[in-house]
């Protein structure tokens, strides 16, 4: 794994679950995976270089590379943005606490180690449902002593339940940056993703930050549909793309920071990063 969270040359063939042990350390109860099936946190880990997904996942996730190599470039391009967006909040916005849902399985700069590295204070809670997540969750609760980090696993559908969790770890009189990195894009316009991200905000004060990233629909529109047409066969999870104009939409009523809604790549660059071409969109937007 190189530092901006993507594969060495040569590393999309790395030694893969099924040859390798699922778990660090036995897990209490270890979980049932269905593993015939794609997952999209095992699909996304495949793309980043890692070892934690099986035949059917890289199954899928070689499909959609076929079709469009933006996707397995998009993946690493969403980690870096991740990481300025931390930075950038826990910097300048003075943000202590956040709340990352749709974690995805531990990687390189997680939010936590972003966010601690900063502030060492540092509150943060993580969410996803994949139970490949939750058998990695040990390396998201690595928090400096000064912070603290929780694990849920829990379905973002279920924002009610997200939140009277996370209220065990995070203080919601505060303000508290709400991360959705590549993740809304597995919620159906039927599902109302936007009440969802409202429901979110509605239960942080003023001085919060949203933080959204989102595969589009309308950059190299023609292979990013093909590629997302083979995972939606191949894998679990509906991958449901979206134009800028649907990306901007989660922001409604918020003040979008500079340079607003892009590319993820072009958020904020750090010329000291290697460049990954996506095609997802990204924003950060501060609730006043
Ligand atoms: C593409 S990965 C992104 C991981 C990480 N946020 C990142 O950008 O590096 C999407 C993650 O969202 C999770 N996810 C998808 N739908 C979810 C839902 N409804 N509730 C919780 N997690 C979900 C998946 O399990 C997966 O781990």
């Amino acid at each position: 794994m190189t530092s901006d969270g993507g594969p060495q040359a040569g590393e999309l063939g790395a030694k893969p679950l099924d040859d390798a042990p699922l778990y660090d350390e036995p897990a209490e109860e270890p979980p049932s995976f269905d593993v015939s099936v794609a997952h999209q946190a095992r699909i996304y880990n495949y793309w980043l270089g890692g070892m934690d997904n099986y035949a059917a996942d890289r199954k899928a996730a070689e499909a959609a590379v076929a079709a469009y190599p933006g996707v397995a470039t998009g993946a690493r391009a969403n980690r870096q943005f991740l990481a300025r967006a931390v930075r950038l909040q826990a910097g300048e916005g003075g943000i202590r606490q956040f709340l990352d849902i749709g974690t995805g399985i531990p990687t390189a700069s997680n939010t936590h180690e972003v966010a601690q590295s900063i502030a060492p204070e540092s509150r943060i809670v993580y969410a996803d449902y994949d139970p490949v997540v939750l058998a990695h969750a040990r390396a998201l609760l690595s928090s400096t002593d000064e912070g603290r980090t929780d694990y849920l696993n829990a379905d973002l559908r279920d924002t009610d339940a997200i939140l009277e969790q996370a209220a065990r770890t995070l203080d919601f009189s505060q303000p508290v940056g709400i991360m959705l990195i590549a993740i809304l894009h597995a919620i159906e316009d039927a599902e109302d993703p936007c009440a969802i991200v409202t429901r979110l905000l509605d239960a942080v004060p003023a001085g919060s930050y949203l933080t959204v990233s989102h595969p589009a629909s309308d950059i190299d529109a023609d292979k990013i549909a093909a590629a997302t047409a083979r995972l939606n066969q191949l894998s679990h999870q509906h991958f449901t793309l979206r134009d800028h104009a649907g990306v901007s939409r989660f922001f409604t009523g918020l003040e979008l920071l500079e340079p607003g809604v892009v590319r993820v790549e072009n958020w904020r660059p750090d010329p000291r990063e290697p460049v990954n071409l996506s095609a997802m969109w990204g924003g950060v937007a501060r609730k006043d």
